[in-house]
């Protein structure tokens, strides 16, 4: 009734076991953060403090609070050396593939934190990790555009220097709009965990192995770019721009159901939710806040995503196979207003999990675990003798 299982150790592999992080009830459409609600951590808190909520299982008081931040704002500057590393990728390279290799490279320029088996050093990594990933991101952005890369500023709020950082220039340095700003934040929030779905698994998976922090979360980085999973962003607002106008909706929906028909509704569906995901309602809720704040609530996109989602759940094919949208449908929409490309979208997304994937490596690593073993069910030939190549 917990909604979690129990696991015959000597079997199942360590990556899909028991956890206190998060607990999502698909058929109802419940998504708990230590037993706090989404939409009310969401609504009340913000993405450090839910940072360190999902790291250490409360929420902070003030003084708490105010020490993790100054923790995080410490160790927001990445070594020079990595805008060398980043001048190596070519300047069209997609920016998932530059996060995966310089998230994995950190652990060469952060090697004083690595050792897995001292708490001290993971505690460490962990901050360097969330720390990092937003001017990272924004390193990928940069190099994209071939504009000078920006330092982060360590007056600004954790998502404000994440904007700074992306749209500000040496010669002039925008002031970040508090509602963009506040926006960022909640869509870095939505993200921050979602149990142990395809890209935590790989990343406790990764750490079974002992393998370094930087390593996992670089592993978790790759598993998450895939369109079936956090690459659905970037796939909702290509699909939105295919269908171009309300009146194409009724003939996008019917070769979503057309089984011969490879193409699928992104954002809508869930291996989990068999309801809403309360992710997708608070960020529609974003979504209209933030269009309106810009005067752009009449974007056109906007328009056929809230009709396309009135035709899917009136639909009885979506209705029978309990598809609802999901954290990805309204996410690109807002991150495309804010000015975020779409290629960026998943960067946002992993920027926004990599607290998630440390919260359940440092669980699994910080009790006992054995390396997680997946076996299989052998469908293959049974024994049979060598036939010489004269023979075949
Ligand atoms: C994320 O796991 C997580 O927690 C992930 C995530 C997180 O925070 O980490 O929540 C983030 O990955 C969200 C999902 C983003 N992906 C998309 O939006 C891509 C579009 N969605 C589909 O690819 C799909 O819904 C999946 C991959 C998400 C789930 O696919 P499943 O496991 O097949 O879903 P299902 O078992 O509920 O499907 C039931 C039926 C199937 O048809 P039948 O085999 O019964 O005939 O519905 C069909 C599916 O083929 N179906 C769809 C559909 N999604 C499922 N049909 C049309 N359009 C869709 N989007």
């Amino acid at each position: 009734s917990k909604g979690y299982f129990t696991y015959d150790p000597g079997f199942v592999s360590t990556a899909a076991c028991e956890s206190k992080i998060t607990f999502i009830d698909g058929a109802n459409g419940v998504l708990l953060h230590r037993g706090y609600p989404i939409d009310q951590l969401a609504e009340h808190s913000d993405y450090l403090e839910t940072c360190y909520l999902l790291l250490n299982g409360e929420l902070p008081n003030a003084e708490e609070k105010k020490s993790f931040v100054d923790m995080i704002t410490n160790h927001t500057m990445v070594q020079e050396s990595m805008a060398r590393f980043f001048r190596g990728f070519h300047y069209n390279a997609h920016p998932m593939a530059m996060m995966c290799g310089a998230v994995g490279a950190l652990s060469s320029f952060y090697h004083d934190s690595i050792d897995i088996t001292n708490p001290e050093h993971r505690r460490i990594s962990a901050h360097r990790l969330i720390a990092k990933m937003p001017t990272l991101a924004a390193m990928c952005y940069k190099h994209h555009i071939g504009q000078p890369f920006m330092y982060p500023n360590n007056k600004l709020g954790y998502a404000e220097n994440f904007l700074h950082m992306m749209f500000g220039t040496p010669c002039d340095d925008p002031e970040v709009n508090p509602v963009l700003a506040r926006a960022m934040d909640k869509i870095f929030l939505l993200h921050a965990d979602h149990e142990q779905n395809a890209s935590t698994s790989t990343v406790r998976l990764a750490g079974s192995s002992g393998a370094n922090p930087f390593a996992c979360i670089a592993s978790g980085i790759t598993a998450l770019w895939g369109p079936a999973h956090g690459g659905a962003n970037e796939a909702v607002l290509k699909m939105l721009d295919e269908i171009g106008d309300v009146s194409n909706i009724d003939k996008y929906v019917a070769k979503a159901k057309d089984k011969s028909d490879p193409f699928r509704l992104m954002g809508f569906g869930h291996r989990v939710y068999k309801n809403f995901d309360p992710r997708a309602k608070v960020m529609k809720e974003s979504c209209d806040e933030v269009l309106r704040e810009l005067g752009l609530e009449n974007d056109p996109l906007l328009a056929i995503a809230k009709r396309l989602e009135e035709i899917a759940l009136e639909d009885p094919y979506f209705v029978e196979k309990k598809l609802y949208p999901n954290v990805d449908f309204y996410s690109g929409i807002i991150m495309k207003a804010i000015g975020i490309p779409t290629d960026m979208f998943t960067v946002i997304f992993a920027t926004g999990r990599t607290v998630g994937w440390i919260a359940h490596w440092s669980e699994m690593i910080s009790e006992t675990y054995k390396i997680g073993r997946p076996r299989q069910l052998y469908t293959g030939y049974d024994q049979r003798d060598f036939v010489p190549l004269d023979k075949r």
